[in-house]
Parts: C-alpha cells; sequence; structure tokens
C-alpha cells in the first residue's frame, strides 16, 4: 500500500518522540512493502511562535490530506501561569480536534506483563487489567458557548453544553466498543447534579434497546474515580463526557506504572488522529530521556485503526512488548535498573520490527 501521513511533532519532547514512532513505521512499511509519505506541520507553541496562530490554516490542509494524522504533544511553560497569555498553545488542539470533526477519543488501558511491579496498586489488583475509555472530544465545557468573564472582571463562567445527537454518536460507539469485546458499558456522569448528565442517561435509554446483547452500567463519576483504583478490573467499555474522560484517562493511566505507555486514537468525522496521552514534558525536551512507547503504541493504533492495517500494528506491540521485556527502557520505568535514551529505544523498537519474524 501507499499512504500518506500527516506529522505534527508540536512542543517539549514532542519532535523526539515522533521520531521513533517515524523510526518504527519505517520499519513496519520496509518489511511489509508499503510506501509511506510523511507531511510535517507545526502546531502549539511551536506554530505561535512561527505564525501566531497554534493550528494554522496549512496545517489543517496537511492533516485534511493524510490518511492519517500523528502528533506529539502540545504546550509550553512560557504560556503557563500567565492568565493574560490571549492565544495558547493548548487551543491549537482544541482548534485541531473540532476542525477535524474527532469526537471520540479512544485510550486502552492495559498491563505490560513484565511491568506489573511499576504500578502503584497491588499486583492482584492489576492482573488482567483490560479496559478502554472512550471520551467524547469536541462538547461538554470544552466548548460550550458562553465562556469567559464579567464586565467588571469578578466572575468567570464556562457552560457544559450537550446535544443529543452528540451523545448518541459517542455512546453508540461504546456500545458497539462493548460488542466486539466483553459486552458490557459503564456510563459515566455525575447525573445526580447536572442536567447534562440526564440528557445522558436519558440518552443511553433511548438507545440501549438497539444493543440488548450489551450489559449497560451507570456510575457517577466520583465512585468511578475511586472504583478504577479499588477495582479496575471492573471496567471493560468506559464512555464518558469531555472533561470527565480527561480527568479518569489520567487516573487510569498510573495503573499501567507510567504515563509514558499510553497511546490513543481520536476518530470522527474527517482524517483520524492519534497521540500519546501525555502531555510535552519540556522539562525533558531535548534530554534524550522521554518515553517513546506511548507514541509508538500510537502508530500501531494508526495501523490498525485508519490504515486498516491490524498485522502491521500487532507487529510494532509486539516489538514494543519484547523490548520492555529486555529491560530496554527510559528512566521512568527503569527502576533500579539501567535506563536507556529515548533514541536507544526507538531504535531498539525499530529493530526488532524488522529482525523479528
Ligand atoms: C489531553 C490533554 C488536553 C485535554 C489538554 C492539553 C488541552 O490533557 O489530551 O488529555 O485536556 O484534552
Ligand atoms: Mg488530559
Amino acid at each position: 500500500m501507499n499512504f500518506k501521513i500527516a506529522i505534527l511533532p508540536g512542543d517539549g519532547i514532542g519532535p523526539e518522540i515522533i521520531g521513533q514512532a517515524v523510526k518504527a513505521i519505517d520499519a513496519v512499511c520496509h518489511k511489509y512493502g508499503h510506501t509511506v509519505n510523511y507531511t510535517y506541520g507545526i502546531v502549539g507553541a511551536a506554530a505561535i511562535d512561527a505564525c501566531n496562530d497554534p493550528y494554522p490554516e496549512a496545517t489543517h490542509r496537511i492533516c485534511m490530506d493524510a490518511d492519517a494524522v500523528l502528533f506529539g504533544a502540545i504546550g509550553d511553560p512560557r504560556f503557563d501561569n500567565n492568565p493574560q497569555a490571549r492565544i495558547r498553545p493548548e487551543q491549537g488542539l482544541l482548534k485541531m480536534r473540532q476542525a477535524l470533526g474527532l469526537y471520540a477519543n479512544i485510550r486502552p488501558v492495559s498491563i505490560f506483563p513484565t511491568l506489573r511491579h511499576r504500578s502503584p496498586l497491588r499486583q492482584e489488583l492489576i492482573d488482567g487489567v483490560d479496559f478502554v475509555c472512550i471520551r467524547e472530544l469536541t462538547g461538554g465545557i470544552y466548548f460550550g458557548r458562553p465562556q469567559g468573564r464579567s464586565e467588571d472582571g469578578q466572575t468567570a463562567f464556562d457552560s457544559c453544553v450537550y446535544t443529543k445527537a452528540e451523545i448518541r454518536r459517542i455512546c453508540d460507539l461504546g456500545f458497539n466498543y462493548a460488542r466486539n469485546r466483553r459486552k458490557k458499558l459503564t456510563v459515566v456522569d455525575k447525573a445526580n447534579v447536572l442536567a447534562t448528565s440526564r440528557l445522558w442517561r436519558e440518552t443511553v435509554q433511548e438507545i440501549a434497546p438497539a444493543w440488548p446483547d450489551i450489559e449497560v452500567e451507570y456510575m457517577f463519576v466520583d465512585n468511578a474515580a475511586m472504583k478504577l483504583i479499588q477495582q479496575p478490573k471492573h471496567f471493560d467499555v468506559i464512555v464518558t463526557e469531555n472533561m470527565f474522560g480527561d480527568i479518569l484517562t489520567d487516573e487510569a493511566s498510573v495503573i499501567s506504572g507510567s504515563l509514558g505507555l499510553l497511546p490513543s486514537a481520536s476518530v470522527g468525522l474527517h482524517t483520524s488522529l492519534f497521540e500519546p496521552i501525555h502531555g510535552s514534558y519540556p522539562q525533558a525536551a531535548g534530554k534524550n530521556i522521554a518515553n517513546p512507547v506511548a507514541t509508538i503504541l500510537s502508530a500501531a493504533m494508526m495501523f490498525e485503526y485508519a490504515l486498516r492495517l491490524p498485522e502491521e500494528g500487532n507487529k510494532i506491540r509486539q516489538a514494543v512488548a519484547n523490548t520492555l521485556q529486555q529491560e530496554i527502557v527510559t528512566e521512568d520505568i527503569s527502576g533500579n535498573g539501567k535506563a536507556y535514551g529515548t533514541e536507544e529505544v526507538g531504535d531498539a523498537i525499530a529493530r526488532l520490527i524488522l529482525t523479528d519474524n
């Protein structure tokens, strides 16, 4: 096959970890005889510096024109703790999600057996953990209007807004995932307090009869936050609104032992996008210490979801599992063992893809 991939390295460690994912993609394409064309675009603080727009039109065109987008990270400390900054790198990410219609963010959580000991949770709680968080990504309080300040500056407000149509499409995706897994869907909300959450429940109750083989469970978000730690094996597919999903997936990521391990896919109306769930980790930028695994696993998801090449995706995942087993790992998971650099881990994974059968 011949495909076009848009590469958006972004800020902080973004360029380094993306570089390792590109090595893995090149290796798997070489092995399976695919031709890949990369087009690079700027986004985030890098794009603010270049053209004062965190998601420039030129970058959008590159994404629309590609078969998939691989994205690094966004964020720069120059803009944090500066409430006066009118243009922020994160706006680029939100604009990109909206412009590409990426309404679903899919974050699988599972344990690499060789890294069980890195989890802060007891092993009997985490052995066999395997669930997927499906986070709504283009609605809710992230995008609701009105948002802003009163004229006297003494009051600020955000609005959480959802339409039934938005809820239906994300929950249908959740049901579909559950159907291909263990057939259990947990809808996480705050229906005891929020009107939008009550609309979520009402909508799910309307569509559930169309999925008679799926067991549906409703859970308040505070309770879900607790249950994720107390009994993570309880979950199969979680579907939830934008901000609850943001918070719960960071929480869920520590179960596996490092935020540097978890990939994600964002899918919707236009080109799908693949990115690690962690941020731009500016303290590590340029030091060759960041963990590239989440980005490499995001590339594996790209092969599976966007390019429909599951074998290639699996090949990448296997190579990652092998390097973890051989303890070729970065400092966030090396413990007392030797810590390898970002580049060395990337090279080892690419080499295994090429040489392993
Ligand atoms: C994420 C991030 C973003 C979000 C930030 C960087 C805007 O935390 O992708 O989870 O809140 O969606
Ligand atoms: Mg987040």
